[in-house]
């Protein structure tokens, strides 16, 4: 039996991650450590968290006391690493928050990997979940590369980057086995309704106007989220030791264009006429430093791996729809009163 961490579990795609390998991998022993934030929820989890391979232990990553007892006690056979501060908004409103946990958590994770398998790396990995808003942000033409340079503008994309940079340090200084994934913006059931698809799902639901910053025209590589636990259990058992592999949909849109298609898909599901739900499109202030375009080319995983992703856009959005509107009670218990008072701040309706 194999005892594998998995941080950040109770997360939009934590909770996906976690549920793959409890349902499995019946002879892993799967611990989801989580802080639950404002993004956490247990309720991600409630199909699953009676099962005997499956257990929570509520942490913060930024204690390192803390976690360098927690693998002293479970002797990790492996890690996956997800939990952190997500959200680029909050990032840019404050970014201490990003700091601690994005870098100085990753950090006493790789710290208590690194005291429990100093003995021998053998049928070890710290796989650390990063993102393609490292590589900055592309012109209307390419695609990041694993070679890509790094160039983050925000808060929460220089927090990753760095974190990307300290676990790549600790393989190559301590001989750490490693792996990092990059991947594109993910979507589908249980994403925080902070994000662009479902904050757009919930006010087209409550004929609330929906928010665009700018003019819309910033483009974003859509990826459904059970496509990227996929790819994610592929890498922790058959990547190569201190590789990084990127991770995209090859599914190009500009926000306003994937709006107004979720919008038409909304007319049908909630029985409006056509056109109904784009009238509720309202261009506000932009984002600070708001990268144009993210694209990824995911040919090396494909590739090495045999990954690919499984459903089409289309799909995938009727997916999440569905999902959305049969669990409105999970979106009106994550939508809290704290929440709103965000929500308040951040809109400012040009
Ligand atoms: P999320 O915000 O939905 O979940 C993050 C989870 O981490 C929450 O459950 C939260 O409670 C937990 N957490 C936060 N701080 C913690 C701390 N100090 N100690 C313990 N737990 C803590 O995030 P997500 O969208 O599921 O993203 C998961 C990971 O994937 C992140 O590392 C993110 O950078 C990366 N990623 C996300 C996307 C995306 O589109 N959402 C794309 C590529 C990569
Ligand atoms: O690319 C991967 C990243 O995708 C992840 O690393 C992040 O954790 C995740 O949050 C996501 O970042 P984005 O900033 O791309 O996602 P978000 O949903 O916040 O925004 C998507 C696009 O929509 C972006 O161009 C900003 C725009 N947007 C967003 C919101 C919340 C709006 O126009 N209106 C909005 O209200």
């Amino acid at each position: 039996m194999k005892t594998i961490l998995i941080t950040g579990g109770a997360g939009f795609i934590g909770s996906h991650v976690v549920r793959r390998f409890v349902n499995k991998y019946a002879d892993y022993k799967i611990v989801n450590l989580d802080v639950l934030t404002y993004a956490g929820n247990l309720e991600n989890l409630r199909d699953i968290d009676t099962k005997p391979n499956y257990e929570f232990v509520k942490g913060d990553i930024n204690d390192s006391a803390f976690i360098n007892e927690l693998f002293e006690k479970y002797q990790f056979d492996g890690v996956l690493h997800l939990a952190a501060e997500s959200h680029v908004d909050r990032s840019i409103a404050d970014p201490m928050a990003f700091i601690m946990t994005n870098i100085v958590g990753t950090v006493n994770l790789l710290n208590g990997a690194r005291r429990i398998w100093k003995s021998g790396n053998e049928g070890h990995r710290f796989y650390h979940i990063s993102t393609d808003e490292v590589y900055g942000t592309l012109g209307e033409t390419g695609l990041f590369l694993e070679t890509t340079s790094y160039d983050p503008h925000s808060p929460y994309s220089a927090s990753k980057a760095s974190s990307d940079h300290l676990v790549r340090a600790y393989h190559d200084t301590y001989k750490l086995p490693i792996v990092i994934t990059n991947c594109s913006n993910n979507y589908g059931p249980n994403q925080f309704p902070e994000k662009l698809i479902p904050l757009a799902i919930h006010n087209i639901s409550q004929n609330k106007p929906i928010p665009i910053y700018g003019k819309g025209e910033n483009i974003r590589d859509w990826l459904y989220v059970e496509d990227h636990a996929a790819a994610i259990d592929l890498v922790f058992h058959e990547g190569k030791d201190g590789e990084t592999y990127n991770i995209g949909g090859h599914n190009e849109w500009t926000n306003i264009a994937l709006i107004r298609q979720l919008c038409k898909t909304m007319d049908k599901k909630l029985g409006r006429e056509p056109g109904t739900n784009e009238k509720l499109i309202t261009y506000v202030k932009d984002r600070a430093g708001h990268d144009l375009r993210y694209a990824i080319d995911s040919s090396k995983i494909q590739r090495e791996l045999g990954w690919a992703p499984s459903l089409q856009f289309e799909e995938g959005i009727e997916k999440t729809v569905d999902w959305y509107l049969a669990n409105s009670e999970w979106l009106e218990n994550v939508a809290s009163g704290a929440y709103e008072k965000y929500y308040e701040k951040q809109y400012v309706t040009r």
